[in-house]
């Protein structure tokens, strides 16, 4: 048993229990998808058609296929993170990702397209707002999705009756072959039990929903680690409402982004604080069982300081916890890796009856990286069981704004590295 102090996560069970089923795993190959782009068309790359070039991978597929279109929820992989995939326009199969996920049935959904014909299916008027063309042309396929006006083809049970859809068009070549064979739009979150870290291995997925899916196609390491980015081009100004793997610096430049604005950053909105439809504002979200103190990033601490400020600061946090009579057997420290030294994934010392195991996200320098191991790193400790888990922030620049934005949602303890 964990001491009460640790273990304050609340149970919500908002939709019945699935029946156990049998959780099949899959491998997949990247290397054997290609995509060939359609002459004489404006959105050439955005609506060509998968080649699979391996009989094993055409087959996992059409299993993945055969599962979808009887109506179950498949774990997928994407560049992002992993999704509970099911068909968006099928109510009965929408309600199983919620099922399966615990999800509160309040928190909408993003649909997944493979092409901007599939888009404009579903689309009022099959058309879509010119303001997102330059960026879709741009950044499509890949980590971002956009608000659109909904549809009545979309169930509401996708966007718990908001006015819009959440639209997403996956550049893993798995997926978007997946939902291509699937000739239907694919509703998914996160393949994770709500409100727990997301998932960006296979494995990840199995431990959180065995026995509740069918079925997981493997297609290894998710690239970017966080998921996408929520940009909201309907509102003026346009504005992020969660940053993720496209960042706000690279938006910034498109047309008609220039007062881009990032949500709790730059403004808040009452009504959008309120909502559910606010990525990740009303529900706990990515909490490992174990009590995530963060460390936040400050000016004031210089870059050749840093590493010293964090493990005297997360030293003496835990001296704090252990004079107030909290057992602790293990730490988890999950910090970035200092400039000039070579990134090790895990390192375990023991000291005083206590064990640390220190994992390094990624080079400090580098964003991307650290966005790639954090969900990792934060899995790999729980699943150690440890105690505690002390945090490293990192400047809120490119992927840091997401990296920054999942670890505040994690943590209980927010202290800043600069406070003396
Ligand atoms: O990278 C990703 O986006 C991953 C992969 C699987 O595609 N998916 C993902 O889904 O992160 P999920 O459900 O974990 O997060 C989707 C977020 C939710 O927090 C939800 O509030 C928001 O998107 N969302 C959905 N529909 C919305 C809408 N109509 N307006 C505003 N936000 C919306
Ligand atoms: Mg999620």
């Amino acid at each position: 048993m964990r001491p009460a102090l640790l273990s304050s996560r609340r149970s919500l069970h908002f939709w019945p229990r699935v029946s156990v089923m049998n959780t099949k795993v899959l491998p997949v190959d990247i290397t054997h998808f290609r995509f060939q782009a359609q002459p004489d068309d404006e959105f050439g790359v955005q609506n060509a058609k998968p080649v699979i070039t391996k009989e094993t991978d055409q087959t996992a597929i059409l299993e993945a296929v055969r599962e979808l279109k009887a109506g179950q929820a498949v774990g997928i992989p994407t560049e992002t993170v992993y999704g509970l995939a099911a068909n968006a326009l099928q109510e009965d199969a929408v309600a199983k990702i919620f099922a399966a996920k615990n999800r509160p049935a309040d928190n909408p959904l993003i649909v997944h397209v493979s092409s901007l014909d599939m888009l404009k299916t579903f689309m009022p008027d099959n058309t879509i707002p010119p303001v997102y063309l330059p960026i879709i042309k741009k950044l499509w396929p890949g980590p971002l999705t956009i608000i659109l006006p909904s549809s009545p083809m979309i169930p509401s049970t996708v966007t718990c009756s908001q006015p819009t859809v959440a639209v997403r068009f996956p550049s893993h070549p798995v997926a978007r072959a997946l939902i291509d064979a699937c000739g239907f739009p694919l509703a998914a979150p996160s393949a994770n039990s709500s409100g727990k870290p997301s998932p960006t291995l296979a494995s990840h997925v199995f431990h959180d929903l065995q026995g509740k899916i069918p079925l997981i196609l493997d297609g290894g390491p998710c690239d970017v680690g966080v998921e996408s980015t929520v940009l909201d081009a309907l509102r003026t100004p346009p504005a992020i409402l969660r940053p993720g793997g496209i960042t706000y610096e690279s938006l910034l430049s498109l047309p008609h982004m220039n007062k881009l604005q990032v949500y709790r950053k730059h403004f808040v909105d009452e009504a959008l604080e309120q909502a559910p439809t606010t990525p990740g504002m009303k529900y706990r979200h990515y909490s490992p069982d174990a009590k995530v103190v963060l460390f936040e990033h400050s000016d004031k601490v210089s870059e050749t300081t840093v590493h010293e400020v964090f493990e005297t600061k997360w030293k003496s946090e835990l001296a704090g916890f252990q004079k107030a009579g909290v057992t602790v057997r293990k730490v988890g420290v999950l910090q970035t890796t200092p400039e000039g030294e070579a990134c090790h994934w895990e390192q375990v010392q023991s000291k005083d009856g206590v064990e640390y195991i220190e994992i390094q996200m990624g080079r400090r320098g580098h964003p991307e990286e650290v966005a790639r191991g954090m969900f990792k790193g934060l899995r790999e400790l729980d699943s150690r069981g440890v105690d505690l888990i002390f945090v490293q922030g990192i400047p809120e620049l490119h992927e840091g704004m997401a990296v920054m934005n999942r670890l505040r949602k994690a943590a209980s303890k927010i202290i800043d590295l600069g406070e003396l």
